[in-house]
């Protein structure tokens, strides 16, 4: 294929983006960025693909930025090069991501987890941010989106001491939406997003507008960020479609429009 560090496919209306280098325990370097930006941005614009799934191997969705990439690098050279800002276009992308994680999901593995819309964890996931270890911080969202996601006791404590915690633990906290056997952890995924998919898409991409102010704003701007989106929904011909279809007892044909 044209990425040499993941791996593409589209089955149905769901893309499915593999983390692809095994050696390093899929570490997430300048070509696996380039890669996984590319592979979503095509997605997103394809409209054909209604949800994406980002997963990575049994052992490692991701084990962290790349650590002998970064390791001898200069403060000034991270500085000019932006370092990691390559990937606010990962978070730009519409189309709703699914983060399907097995094994070790750490440093910018967990970052780059977070950075999609939620969260499905096999029994084996591990979640840190064990940057701290290394002499550095989280650089692509950790410290913000964790905090958020499991709240300041917690984040404050694994940023601190780069405690992993498991995946029990990551669903009690509300970092993943749910626990699924490993062995069933893809197939589980790919229904979840096809279900996604199966939504009207710009619908869908309203709802995770909204749900992401929540992140981004302040409550109350939040709530009538909503409210005025809400309104918008509106303007569909898929809110009638869906209101119609449920008041006359049949399945939406949701159209798009
Ligand atoms: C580069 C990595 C890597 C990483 C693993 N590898 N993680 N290479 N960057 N983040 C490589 C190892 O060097 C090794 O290569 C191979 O992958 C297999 O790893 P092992 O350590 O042999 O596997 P195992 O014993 O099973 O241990 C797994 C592990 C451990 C617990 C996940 O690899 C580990 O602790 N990795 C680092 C985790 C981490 O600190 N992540 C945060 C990174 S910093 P060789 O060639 O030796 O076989 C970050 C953000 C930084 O993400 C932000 C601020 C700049």
């Amino acid at each position: 294929t044209e990425y040499d560090n993941i791996i593409l496919e589209r089955r149905g209306r769901v893309g499915l983006i593999t983390l692809n280098r095994p050696e390093a325990l899929n570490a997430l370097n300048l070509g696996m960025l380039q890669d996984v930006v590319a592979a979503a941005t095509a997605l997103d614009r394809d409209p054909e693909i209604g949800a994406i799934v980002v997963t990575g191997s049994a052992r490692a969705f991701a084990a962290g930025a790349d650590i002998k990439e970064m390791a001898t690098k200069s403060f000034v050279e991270m500085y000019l090069a932006d370092w990691f800002a390559g990937w606010d276009r990962f978070t730009a992308v519409r189309t709703p991501v699914v983060a399907a994680v097995a094994g070790h999901a750490l440093g910018g593995g967990c970052e780059l987890a977070m950075m999609c819309d939620f969260i499905l964890a096999a029994d084996t996931a591990k979640f840190g941010q064990p940057e701290i270890k290394l002499g550095v911080i989280p650089g692509i969202g950790g410290s913000q989106r964790l905090t958020r996601a499991v709240g300041k006791a917690k984040a404050m404590e694994m940023l601190l001491t780069g405690r992993t915690i498991d995946a029990v633990e990551a669903e009690r906290a509300g970092l993943v939406s749910r626990i699924i056997p490993a062995d069933d952890l893809l197939d589980e995924a790919m229904a979840t997003a096809a279900t996604i998919a199966g939504m009207s898409l710009p619908v869908a991409m309203m709802a995770k507008e909204v749900v992401n102010a929540a992140y981004e704003t302040l409550l109350e701007g939040g709530i009538r960020f909503e409210r005025r989106v809400f309104h918008s929904t509106f303007a569909t011909a898929d809110q009638k479609e869906g209101m119609n279809a449920f008041i006359e007892k049949r399945p939406p044909a949701f159209t798009n429009r």
